[in-house]
């Protein structure tokens, strides 16, 4: 589904900047693999995410998405296969159109049409249905502007905008990281049901050891740019978040660092 070989990124190359953020990251998934992305700062996580999305081409290496090799693809070439949502909940709506208006230009979302084809009741009776799954009564305020929704509203509104169209990979990085624990528990839960309904293989960078143990099928870190770490089935169930520290820190030769993952 997702296949990563030997990718290469140097941000500033030449300068006193320069920093390898992908060194020979390989990493394949299988369809329907819910994959969760662990590491320190720095360690790639992002960047990794980027590299697939096409958010600038890589150096060297290879990506391959279904098979079909989209390594020199830009950006919106591949927004087709890809729903993304970020940490930044003012990153991924509109947020001067209503809820109805955003919905319909992420089902657009590859098409030629665009909004002025006007929104079928069909479509509203649809939207009204899936944001009654959120619950989070938005299926009441389908003409509000989505400016004047909470952080965890607009997260939740972007999660099921990022999937109203099933991509082919599903891109989660620190999602719920922006929101307070309660909205981002209930943010995460939404995340795992709209995963396992529309059986999406999934990538999900979060800070937050318990939870990359808690979700998700296979547990991955990263380390200055590579996979250290790649745990699945009944090993990862039974994984704790001493046993990561300590497989850390075997595997990478170092302490593991990540300010937000030690505090949280
Ligand atoms: N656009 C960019 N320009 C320059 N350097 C960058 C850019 N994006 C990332 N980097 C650098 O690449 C390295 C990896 O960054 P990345 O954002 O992928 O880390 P991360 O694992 O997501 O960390 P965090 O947990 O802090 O989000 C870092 O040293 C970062 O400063
Ligand atoms: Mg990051």
């Amino acid at each position: 589904m997702l296949e990563i070989r030997n990718v290469y990124k140097t941000f500033n190359p030449g300068t006193v900047n320069e920093k390898t953020a992908l060194d020979g990251l390989s990493l394949r998934l299988e369809e329907g693999d819910f994959v969760t992305v662990i590491g320190g700062n720095g360690a790639g996580k992002s960047t990794m995410l980027n590299a697939v999305a096409g958010t600038w081409p890589v150096d060297s290496g290879n990506i391959l998405i279904d098979g079909i090799d989209v390594t020199r693809l830009p950006e919106h070439k591949r927004a087709k296969y890809l729903g993304r949502v970020f940490q930044d909940p003012m990153m991924g709506t509109a947020p001067n159109m209503q809820i109805a208006e955003n919905l319909a230009l992420a089902a657009r979302r590859g098409d030629a049409r665009t909004l002025k084809v006007g929104i079928t009741r069909a479509e509203l009776a649809e939207y009204r249905e899936k944001l009654k799954e959120l619950e989070l009564g938005l299926e009441d305020r389908i003409t509000a502007k989505v400016g004047l929704l909470s952080g965890g509203q607009r997260q939740a509104l972007t999660l099921l905008m990022a999937t109203l169209k099933k991509p082919r990979l599903l891109l989660l990085d620190e999602h719920t990281a922006a929101l307070d624990p309660k909205t981002a528990a209930k943010v995460l839960e939404l995340s795992d049901k709209i995963v396992a309904e529309n059986k999406l293989t999934t990538l999900m960078v979060t800070h937050n050891m318990r939870d990359a143990i808690a979700h998700g099928n296979r547990l991955i870190m990263l380390s200055a740019g590579r996979v250290v770490l790649d745990i699945a089935g009944e090993e990862k169930k039974k994984l704790t978040v001493q046993d990561l520290l300590q497989r850390f820190s075997t595997a990478s030769g170092e302490e593991f660092s990540n300010d937000r993952a030690l505090l949280s």
